[in-house]
């Protein structure tokens, strides 16, 4: 009855163990779930725009096969998060739709302009690697659709990381003008990359209830802390500089002090109101209307199959 079927719940996510679709789950659970891996989901779409707009400008031929591979891989990850998604019950047409009309979210790090090369160089490095941290702790959430699916977004996440971080080094080590241009990027990029952890602990609306959930295992500001203690040793390692003068290691907590990122903004991009909200937006919405036909014939196909079917 009800009561054992939320005292088995609990004892699952007591346990650390997982929940599975066939399994009772409190409504809110279910939707709190449907709302993240969705905006995940969309993020890992949309994210596909800032550098598939140098997939033509690449500077060779190797950089431009690696960086279709890695855009490719973010199509895979969108695609992998809508079936957890359907697990819990939604159609992943209703998660596009409610993308295309503003209901559902996707990260603010994908409404800022890649100008230059370096920036494919500081996504990765930056981007992917705050993604990396963000998600590592998601291959332990206690929805087992989710975990699983962030295992090998994870591994691939990891190689996205690496080619960005070989491109900048590249960069560091080029001409005058190739090392102003690696440094511009990550000037740039620094600020929105601390923001994609989302707002500070004490705004967070979801984050207890998250994590007595074990959705989330650590909160926004402690990742964030550790995407600063590990990216400050990196930028070392490139020679690069990170634009924040109050950078210091604190050697009592074992961490680095650092300036916060303009939450202002962040509500601002997540308000629809970013360099490129629009253009990302417009985009997906003609990619979803040129699709229409692909639906349609996949839809009437199915079902003279259906009929074919029936004796
Ligand atoms: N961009 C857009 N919206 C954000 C961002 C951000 N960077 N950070 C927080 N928000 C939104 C939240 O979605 C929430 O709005 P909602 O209630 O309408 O959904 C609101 O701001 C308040 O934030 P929180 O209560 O802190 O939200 P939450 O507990 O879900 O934490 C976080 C946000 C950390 C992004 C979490 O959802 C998460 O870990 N998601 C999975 C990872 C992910 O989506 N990464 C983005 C893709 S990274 C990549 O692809 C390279």
């Amino acid at each position: 009855d009800g009561a054992d079927v939320e005292a088995h719940f609990a004892a699952v996510i007591a346990a650390d163990q997982k929940i599975e679709p066939r399994d009772w789950m409190p409504e809110a659970y279910r939707k709190g779930l449907v709302r993240q891996i969705a905006q995940h989901a969309h993020s890992e779409i949309i994210g596909m725009q800032p550098e598939g707009n140098w997939l033509t400008r690449a500077p060779s031929l190797a950089r431009k096969a690696i960086l279709l591979a890695k855009v490719q891989d973010e199509a895979g990850h969108g695609l992998y998060l809508y079936a957890a998604a359907e697990t819990l019950g939604v159609q992943r047409d209703e998660l596009y739709r409610m993308l295309l009309s503003g209901r559902q979210k996707y990260s603010s790090i994908f409404n800022y302009p890649t100008v230059t090369w370096a920036d494919v160089g500081a996504i990765g490095w930056l981007v992917d690697g705050a993604a990396i941290v963000n998600q590592v702790p998601l291959c332990r959430c206690s929805y087992g659709p989710y975990a699983r699916a962030m295992i090998r977004i994870c591994k691939e996440e990891s190689f996205h990381q690496r080619q960005g971080f070989d491109i900048l080094y590249t960069l560091a080590r080029g001409t005058d003008e190739q090392r102003a241009m690696a440094q511009d990027a990550v000037d740039r990029w620094w600020y929105p990359s601390l923001a994609m952890f989302g707002p500070p602990d004490a705004e967070s609306t979801h984050s207890a209830r998250s994590m007595a959930w074990k959705i989330k295992r650590f909160s926004n500001d402690e990742l964030r802390q550790k995407f600063v203690d590990m990216t400050v040793q990196q930028a070392g390692v490139l020679g690069l500089t990170l634009p924040d003068d109050a950078l210091a290691y604190d050697a009592g907590s074992g961490h680095w002090r650092y300036t916060a990122p303009d939450f202002a903004e962040l509500a601002e991009v997540i308000a629809g109101n970013g360099p490129c909200n629009r253009q990302r937006i417009d985009h997906r919405r003609r990619a979803y209307d040129d699709g229409a036909w692909v639906r349609e014939s996949a839809a009437a196909y199915a079902a003279k199959r259906a009929r074919e079917a029936v004796p």
